[in-house]
């Protein structure tokens, strides 16, 4: 093999083929069409959208989004045109995209979660659904869903009845004491691959007004202060399933990118970094390939066999 060798970073995450393991994550991506000049979508592995919801959502006051060191809080209130919507104007537009569409879904009760993924099944388009499970559950009285293993095993197997069409990715929530038992419990109710983890809830204040610098008080922290805590739960997640897992979490580089997948992930997604350069993700692919000929190993099997060998 020749350090100069194209490598090919083409993923089967279940039975989902992506052309490349880097994908930009929800809530940072809009619907992919506010980036879709700006990025080269065909690039990307895919993009994975805004959440989505039964109903419109308006989210939270503002402001939204505070920087913070090596990182950024931000509570949007997960504000968004509503699934029928979504569908109905957003979707369409993304046809010819050129890359996969992987739909976010969440929802305050175990219905609502149903709900949007019965809309999305009679839907064209999309790859996948990744289920975001960090939300409170009104009905056990704000505890979030993906804390607590029955509740976890409860709304993935419910939203994989629902959804009969395409994978169903299960976002997990960072904030468990023990992320292998979460990761079975999503596994065994049905989960195709484990997207691990989504933002740490946090705040920041101004002692001098006396205010919060988000408008709804608390928020979730991301960005590269949260790499170190992640890449944890990735190996501890991947310790314990055998389904693909998609790392995030402060990824900024291509180094960033081979850590997770040295500790266990099939794929990543790009976050907090698209904020400051809406490239990010695309520059990614071609960092990726270099830095992996550049070790000449040339494939993530032989990145994550090389870690195994000496830390596993
Ligand atoms: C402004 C903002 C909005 C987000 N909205 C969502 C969302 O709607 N659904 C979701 O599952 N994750 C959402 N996330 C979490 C990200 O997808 C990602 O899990 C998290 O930011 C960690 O990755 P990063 O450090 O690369 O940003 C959001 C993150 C940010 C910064």
């Amino acid at each position: 093999m020749s350090a100069g060798r194209e490598v090919d970073l083409s993923v089967e995450i279940g039975a989902l083929r992506l052309r490349n393991p880097i994908l930009a994550a929800s809530g940072t991506f809009g619907y992919g069409l506010e980036f879709a000049h700006l990025v080269n979508l065909e690039k990307l592995g895919g993009f994975v959208t805004k959440g989505l919801s039964r109903e419109p959502m308006e989210g939270a006051p503002a402001p939204r989004l505070s920087v913070t060191a090596s990182g950024m809080l931000n509570a949007v209130g997960l504000q968004n045109v509503g699934v029928r919507a979504f569908v109905r104007d957003k979707l369409p537009l993304l046809k010819n995209c050129g890359t996969a569409v992987i739909a976010n879904v969440f929802g305050y009760t175990i219905d609502d979660y149903v709900e949007v993924l019965r809309v999305l099944e009679d839907a064209e388009g999309l790859a996948g659904y990744e289920l975001n499970i960090s939300c409170p559950n009104t009905k056990c009285g704000g505890l979030q869903f993906g804390s607590d293993p029955s509740l976890v095993a409860e709304v993935v197997g419910a939203a994989r009845k629902a959804a009969t069409r395409r994978p169903l990715w299960v976002k997990l929530s960072p904030l468990v004491t023990d992320i292998g038992v979460i990761a079975k419990a999503a596994v065994e109710a049905g989960a195709d691959a484990l997207t691990v983890a989504n933002t740490y809830p946090g705040m920041s204040v101004n002692f001098r007004t006396g205010r919060s610098r988000l408008g709804n008080k608390t928020g979730g922290l991301s960005g590269p202060a949260i790499k170190p805590i992640t890449l944890r739960l990735v190996w501890e997640a991947a310790k314990a399933v055998s389904a693909p897992i998609i790392g995030l979490g402060g990824i900024e580089t291509a180094d960033d990118v081979l850590e997770y997948v040295a500790v266990g992930a099939s794929a990543v997604q790009v976050g907090t970094a698209s904020f400051a350069d809406p490239g990010a993700s695309e520059a990614l692919v071609a960092e990726v390939q270099k830095a992996i000929s550049d070790v000449k190993m040339f494939s993530f099997s032989d990145i994550r066999a090389n870690f195994l060998s000496q830390s596993g």
